[in-house]
């Protein structure tokens, strides 16, 4: 039995009480059912890793509830095996981009409204994840049957259109794909998008439309800028049928992204663990061996010369490392792909107080990075989501590196006393400098995966 502090036990149930009240009822296809949207004030409706975070959260509070938020993404599945970044809850209109700005109803069983691109794909990682969490085997074999289906589509629909050249690494063609949003690892590819090329009325709309920068804190999201980009990139793929063959050629935003590919490793560790348990051995060699060729690949994306992992710009033919140092260079220790002296290497990052040792670590963007911004989205704050990336990576290597464990065990107090002190916002300033400002929490507060990682991190101390 677990003995939990007083402190741990008081913190879970602030957490069980955000993800309570992010509880929504929806219909779908006449049925209903209930699902956990990351925040009642702007993210009203469902996006892809949220999910997988908060049922990793969710089921150390009520397995069933865990069980059925996971199976609710496979509502939006396309026919062709996408599972979309976004899937729209019914008659909520207080997001934007809105569903049909996508047009994608008639890829899904019967019309459900999607977004028309993707996520990083945790959906097998957390079934994993909350299978070695359930004790009761009918209940989790009924529970992977039900998901095994949507999970294996999802898989070879991501190979077969994301890495057409079989390399190991997927392409991304939105940077909402990353779930980085506005990374500066991005930047130079977007700027490549002549603004002045944009139509006039994509603009338009997203000036008229737009809702995240409405609350008094424009400084702290994307720009205006940023935005006329995502959207004429969304209208581009839509012009070309959301037909992923032709996307790939044609975007102007192509990456092989560490980040996303580092949790593609590992969710195709865990597909071929769940299809080894509960499926096809063979089927599940085959998803092992994605899994190896995809570790090799992150490790060709090392640069000797700028001692880190890097991004890969494949636009149109091209092969450009790209060297922006954000958090996403430490992904790799995730996927089992750093070697010792890289990993030296890496500890020193993460240990300089130049770089990304900062009071509330891991910043997006190092402080010493040109791009830095403490208040902007993806360009400096801290996200729970990427610490758990960053610590589960850290692990992975605490034989070979003891400070690898002090560090991740560091990242894990930090994170859980940056919440406790500031409350479940959904990024936070990674400084922790005294200011003005009563809390280091931006962005949207009573944030869902906030209160999902908490309680992970909460069990894995007290286990
Ligand atoms: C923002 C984040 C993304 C997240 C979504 C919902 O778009 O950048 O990672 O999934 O919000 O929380």
């Amino acid at each position: 039995m677990i003995i939990m502090k007083q402190e741990y036990l008081e913190l879970i149930k602030k957490a069980k009480d955000v993800l309570q009240c992010n509880t929504v009822t929806v219909s779908v296809n006449g049925k209903s059912c209930q699902r956990i949207i990351p925040s009642r004030d702007f993210y009203v409706h469902q996006w892809l890793w949220d999910t997988a975070g908060i049922a990793m959260g969710q089921v150390y509070i009520d397995k069933e509830a865990a069980f059925n938020e996971l199976l609710s993404l496979t509502t939006g599945q396309w026919n062709n095996g996408l599972i979309p970044h976004i899937i729209y809850n019914p008659g909520e209109t207080r997001y934007y981009p809105p569903a049909d700005l996508w047009q994608t109803g008639r890829f899904t069983r019967d019309g459900v409204k999607t977004s028309g691109i993707t996520d990083p794909p945790l959906i097998a990682i957390a079934a994993a994840y909350i299978c070695e969490r359930v004790a009761d085997e009918q209940k989790k074999r009924d529970f992977i049957t039900a998901l095994l289906p949507s999970l294996i589509a999802y898989h070879d629909h991501l190979k077969r259109y994301r890495d057409p050249e079989d390399c190991g690494l997927l392409t991304i063609v939105h940077p909402w794909e990353s779930g980085t949003d506005d990374s500066p690892r991005f930047d130079s590819i977007l700027n490549r998008i002549d603004v002045n090329s944009i139509p006039g009325d994509i603009k338009a709309s997203v000036d008229l439309n737009r809702k995240d920068a409405m609350h008094d804190n424009a400084e702290e999201r994307p720009t205006r800028v940023d935005y006329y980009r995502y959207i004429y990139l969304i209208e581009l793929f839509k012009d070309l049928d959301w037909d992923y063959t032709k996307i790939l050629h044609e975007t102007p935003f192509a990456v092989k992204s560490i980040s996303y590919n580092s949790i593609w490793e590992r969710a195709n560790v865990a597909l071929a663990a769940l299809l080894q348990a509960y499926g096809n051995q063979e089927q599940a060699h085959r998803y092992q061996q994605w899994a190896e060729q995809t570790q090799k690949a992150l490790k060709d994306t090392w640069s000797e010369e700028h001692e880190q992992f890097c991004d890969i710009d494949v636009t149109q033919g091209r092969y450009e490392r790209i060297t922006a140092l954000t958090n996403a260079i430490f992904m790799p220790l995730y996927a089992g792909a750093v070697q010792d002296h890289q990993l030296d290497l890496l500890l020193e990052r993460l240990s300089n107080d130049h770089e990304f040792f900062t009071g509330y670590p891991v910043p997006s963007t190092a402080i010493s990075s040109r791009f830095f911004d403490k208040d902007r989205y993806w360009r400096g704050p801290t996200w729970p989501i990427t610490n758990y990336f960053i610590i589960n990576g850290l692990k992975r290597y605490k034989t070979r590196s003891q400070e690898a464990d002090q560090l991740a065990n560091y990242f894990i107090q930090k994170t859980i006393e940056m919440i406790k002190e500031n409350g479940f916002w959904e990024y936070f300033d990674p400084l922790d400098e005294e200011t003005e400002s009563d809390t280091k929490g931006m962005g949207f507060s009573s944030f869902s995966w906030t209160a999902a990682i908490l309680i992970q991190l909460i069990y894995f101390v007290s286990d």
